[in-house]
C-alpha cells in the first residue's frame, strides 16, 4: 500500500513511523509512506499557504491552490483521498478494515482555524477521529495510518489483530501472564487447566461480559 500525508508539519511523524511495527513494515516493503509538505505547492513569492477569511472572523484558512495542486500531482486511478477534519464521519475499526484493502491513500491534514471549504471537492472522504478539536490533523493522519499498517497482510499475525478488540465488533478477552499470583491477585483457574475447548468458552463469556460493561453501545448480545 501507498500512502501520502499532506502535512505542513512533516517533522512530527518522525517518532510514529521510525519505531517499532510501522517501521519494520515500511522496510519490509508492506508500506511505503511519503510525507508532503504542501508548502512546497505554494505559488506565492513568500510560500504562504493560508489567508484571512472572506466575510471577516478570526484566524487564517488554508488556501485552495497548495492543497489542489499537490493532490493532482499525486493522485491516479487508484487513489483514495481522505481529508482529517473534526466535521468528518468518525472513524471506527470497520474504516481501518475497509481502507487496509486499497491501494492508495492521500491523507490531507488541516490546520490553523480551518480550509477552504472548496478542497472537499477533493475528497473522496471526510473522517473524523473522534468528537473534540485537534489542532491539526496531524495526529488523526498518524492514527489512520497505524490502525491500516497493522491490519496489512504479513505486518502482525492474523489471529492476533482478530481476537483483538472491535475486530468482531466485541472488546478483548482479559489476558494473563506469569506470575500466578501478583500482589494477592491470581490468575483465573481456567487458563492453568490446559482444557483448550473450556478456555476457548471461558474467553468467549468474558469478551461479552467485557462489552456489557464497558461498552453496553457495542452488540454485545
Ligand atoms: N483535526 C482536528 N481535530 C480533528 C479530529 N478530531 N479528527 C480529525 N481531524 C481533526
Amino acid at each position: 500500500m501507498k500512502i501520502d500525508i499532506l502535512t505542513l508539519f512533516p517533522e512530527m511523524f518522525a517518532g510514529v513511523f521510525e519505531e517499532s511495527i510501522i517501521k519494520r513494515a515500511r522496510e519490509e516493503g508492506k508500506v511505503d509512506i511519503e510525507l508532503h509538505n504542501f508548502r512546497d505547492y505554494s505559488k506565492d513569492p513568500h510560500k504562504k499557504v493560508d489567508d484571512t477569511p472572506y466575510g471577516g472572523g478570526s484566524g487564517m484558512v488554508l488556501c485552495c491552490q497548495p492543497i489542489f495542486d499537490c493532490v493532482n500531482h499525486l493522485k491516479t486511478e487508484d487513489s483514495t483521498v481522505i481529508l482529517l477534519t473534526p466535521s468528518g464521519k468518525t472513524y471506527q475499526e470497520q474504516d481501518a478494515k475497509r481502507l487496509s484493502r486499497k491501494k492508495h491513500l492521500i491523507l490531507i491534514c488541516g490546520h490553523y482555524e480551518g480550509f477552504d471549504e472548496r478542497i472537499r471537492y477533493l475528497c473522496d472522504e471526510e473522517i473524523s477521529i473522534g468528537d473534540y478539536v485537534l489542532t491539526g490533523g496531524e495526529i488523526p493522519s498518524m492514527v489512520l495510518v497505524d490502525s491500516i499498517t497493522r491490519l496489512l497482510p504479513g505486518v502482525i499475525k492474523e489471529e492476533s489483530y482478530q481476537q483483538d478488540s472491535f475486530y468482531e465488533g466485541l472488546l478483548d478477552y482479559p489476558t494473563y501472564t506469569k506470575p500466578r499470583e501478583y500482589a494477592g491477585y491470581q490468575v483465573p483457574e481456567v487458563l492453568l487447566s490446559g482444557d483448550h475447548a473450556k478456555i476457548k468458552k471461558w474467553r468467549e463469556e468474558m469478551a461479552l461480559k467485557k462489552t456489557k460493561e464497558m461498552r453496553p453501545d457495542l452488540k454485545g448480545d
